[in-house]
């Protein structure tokens, strides 16, 4: 009934306005034309405002710059994306004062690398499953495993064994001669990346301990060595460290989630989503304090390579003995 009604009340209030109402409407366009011309000019500024304000908001959503409640403020590397090489500078830490410094290799700049052009995908796979290889001999008790091909150092249940010795007559069947020399190929580029990055001579830097592979997935920790998401800083960790470089064998979203590289700067979280063939490097100082997110799902590899510019601190390539 109240539609009925308004439309009933319709007809007379329009007709009652009659030739009063006409005259008001002609008076309204000629004193009008103005008025539209500055309404056009507001409606365009608003549509100019309008288009701004969605690409701004494209871009905060595009993940460049993302304030999510994960407490990530930058995307270095997305997964996605092809990245040829970036590199950001940070002014290097006191940490190396406190070691004796080695000229030509001791950090004198400092700063983060990201490139996907140095390791192919392919060769990340096959990296991968020599990674697999090993570690389904073993394999920690929690979320985290670890093997480190130089010292034989794997993962079993709560504790390490020395894979060479606790699996001498398996290893051999294992992995091939193909496997370490592509390991110490994927290594040297790496390692070659990095001393041009710095302005080093990549003969002036040592490979050190611990080198090794890592295999995370979301089961609970059993003991402090599956704690890997603490941040922490590899200097102070690891003494030797000088140069620190992680090649990811897996891909952040479609091969785990969780598990992005945050490095913690003052008022900014910076991630590196891992992304097979991908390779992050850094100075080891505190200059780039990170951590690891926790893994949610899926399997998460990686392996972390790491120098030194000690010689005392050095070990050699992993050998199939
Ligand atoms: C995680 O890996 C461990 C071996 O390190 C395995 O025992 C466990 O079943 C895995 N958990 C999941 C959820 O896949
Ligand atoms: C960085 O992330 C941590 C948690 O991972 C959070 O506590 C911290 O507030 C974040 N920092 C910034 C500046 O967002």
């Amino acid at each position: 009934m109240a539609p009925q009604r308004r439309a009933g009340s319709r007809t007379p209030e329009s007709g009652g306005a009659g030739a009063g109402a006409r005259a008001e409407e002609r008076r309204r366009l000629s004193s009008g034309v103005k008025g539209s011309v500055q309404k056009d000019s507001r409606r365009k500024w608003l549509k100019v405002a309008f288009l701004l304000s969605s690409a701004m908001l494209g871009y905060l959503l595009s993940g460049s710059y993302l304030l999510g409640e994960d407490g990530v403020t930058e995307v270095l590397a997305h997964q996605g994306e092809s990245l040829q090489y970036k590199f950001i500078e940070v002014p290097c830490s006191e940490d190396y004062d406190s070691h004796k410094r080695f000229e030509g290799c001791t950090p004198r700049k400092c700063g983060r690398g990201i490139t996907d052009a140095i390791i192919s995908r392919e060769e990340a796979e096959r990296i991968r499953r020599i990674a697999e290889k090993g570690l389904s001999l073993g394999g920690s008790d929690g979320g985290a495993s670890i093997l480190d091909l130089h010292s034989g150092a794997l993962s079993l249940g709560k504790h390490f064994v020395n894979m060479y010795r606790y699996f001498s007559d398996k290893v051999h069947d294992t992995f091939t001669e193909e496997d370490f020399h592509l390991y110490r190929d994927v290594r040297q580029r790496i390692q070659q990346k990095i001393a041009l990055t710095f302005g080093i001579s990549s003969s002036s830097m040592y490979l050190t301990k611990p080198t090794f592979f890592s295999r995370i997935n979301n089961s609970e920790a059993k003991t402090a060595h599956d704690e890997y998401w603490h941040p922490h800083i590899d200097k102070v960790t690891y003494g030797s460290f000088d140069y620190t470089s992680l090649l990811y064998l897996s891909d952040y979203t479609e091969d785990f989630g969780g598990g992005r590289f945050v490095f913690m700067d003052e008022g900014a979280n910076r991630t590196v989503e891992p992304r097979a063939g991908r390779v992050s490097f850094f100075t080891s100082g505190s200059e780039n304090l990170h951590h690891v997110e926790k893994v949610h799902w899926g399997t998460r590899y990686a392996i972390t390579i790491s120098f030194t510019c000690n010689p005392d601190h050095g070990i050699g390539d992993p050998v199939l003995t």
